[in-house]
């Protein structure tokens, strides 16, 4: 798998996530394996110029957190050029452009010559990046505004033109938000616009069969993870053996994912202090324990710590609570395990409308 100049050791790439792909996360998933690429949160050109604490702590890295793509938003071509070259120089491997705002734009005026200029403005503030810059930079959109405007091909075909090294694309146009299925026609339809730069598939890919479908059915060269690898961060990994084996590695137990999620834990604290970090895991605990089974009793207290202590005693006080629901053999109960995870394009169309991946509070509507 290749980015222009950056070669890589695997296909599949975490997603971007506001308020959550930060350092502590893209350790764990590197550190259970399958992955190499990772990607911040979004971050806006301006405060990076602007030399914003916040926008600081969004590019905070470490020497096992290579390599690193930060994901720029903004629309002026010098600020965007400038921050990428000042990320450059703090040793980023790539850039990925956040196509939000333009393909909203685009896709309002619906197509003709004011598409075209939209297109134009959007290819030129690339080549600024692209000419700047010795490190690949790429751009993330969805399919377009809604199906009757399905801009992504063109937009991808231009951007090509412009330099970019690779594409992503969630299979999803705006109008979708996050319901509704996961379109694969649709990120094929940017496969076959793009000359010879690698697209890589996005959206609802929960499971290394969903994955294996995306890259069959699309032509895609990488898939790309974002809430599917909350559940389960094992699933680069499990994903990178089902594609080379053929057999499917049983999701990670109990004991396992509360191992890894106290690693996840503790390395919130090292990045962000004990407080702030454990503040900010009350929202991230929550995805690890939805498949533990029942969890009423964790949810509800994990929301309140702000110590690593306080978390320690939910958790033991958990486990107590939960071993009502286990048999014998120290297994949840057939009744309480948790239903298989089934992405929206592997299920009946029917299914696919009430059973969607939840998506965690905050401005969603522009990604
Ligand atoms: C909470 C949340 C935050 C997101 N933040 C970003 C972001 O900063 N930049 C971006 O390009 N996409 C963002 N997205 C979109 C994801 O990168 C991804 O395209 C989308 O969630 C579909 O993939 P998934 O089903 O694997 O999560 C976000 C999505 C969610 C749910």
């Amino acid at each position: 798998m290749r980015l222009g100049s950056l070669e890589l050791k695997s296909d599949l790439f975490l997603s971007p996530l506001a308020g959550y792909t930060n350092l502590p996360f893209r350790l764990v998933v590197r550190e259970l394996g399958g992955i190499d690429l990772a990607t911040t949160d979004l971050v806006n050109a301006r405060s990076l110029l602007e030399r914003n604490p916040k926008a600081f702590k969004l590019i905070e890295t470490n020497a096992a957190d290579r390599p690193l793509a930060v994901q720029l938003f903004g629309s002026v071509p010098e600020e965007m050029r400038d921050a990428a070259v000042f990320l450059q120089e703090q040793g980023v491997s790539a850039i990925d452009i956040n196509m939000g705002c333009p393909v909203r734009k685009v896709c309002r005026v619906g197509g003709g010559s004011a598409m075209r200029t939209e297109l134009d403005r959007t290819a030129e503030l690339v080549q600024g990046m692209v000419n700047a810059l010795k490190i690949p930079v790429t751009a993330k959109m969805r399919l377009g505004w809604d199906d009757q405007n399905l801009t992504a091909p063109d937009l991808a075909r231009a951007l090509e033109g412009a330099g970019v090294a690779a594409v992503f694309v969630h299979g999803r146009t705006r109008e979708q938000g996050f319901g509704g299925t996961v379109n694969l026609a649709g990120i094929r339809a940017v496969v076959e616009a793009v000359r010879s730069i690698p697209v890589i598939g996005n959206g609802d890919v929960t499971t290394p069969e969903a994955a294996a479908k995306m890259f069959n059915e699309t032509g895609c060269a990488g898939v790309s993870i974002g809430r599917g690898a909350f559940y389960d961060p094992w699933i680069f990994r499990r994903t990178r053996h089902y594609r080379t084996s053929g057999e499917l590695l049983a999701e990670p137990g109990f004991d396992e994912r509360v191992r890894i999620m106290c690693r996840h834990l503790d390395l919130m604290i090292d990045v962000f202090g004990e407080e702030h970090g454990c503040r900010m895991f009350r929202k991230v605990a929550p995805w690890y324990s939805r498949r533990f089974g029942p969890v009423n009793e964790f949810n509800k207290k994990v929301v309140t710590i702000s110590s690593r202590a306080e978390f320690l005693e939910v958790l033991e006080r958990y486990r107590t609570w939960r071993e009502q629901f286990l048999g014998p053999d120290g297994q949840l109960l057939p009744k309480f395990q948790p239903a298989p995870m089934v992405a929206s394009f592997m299920r009946e169309p029917a299914v696919a409308s009430r059973d969607t991946i939840p998506v965690p509070k905050g401005p969603v509507d522009v990604w």
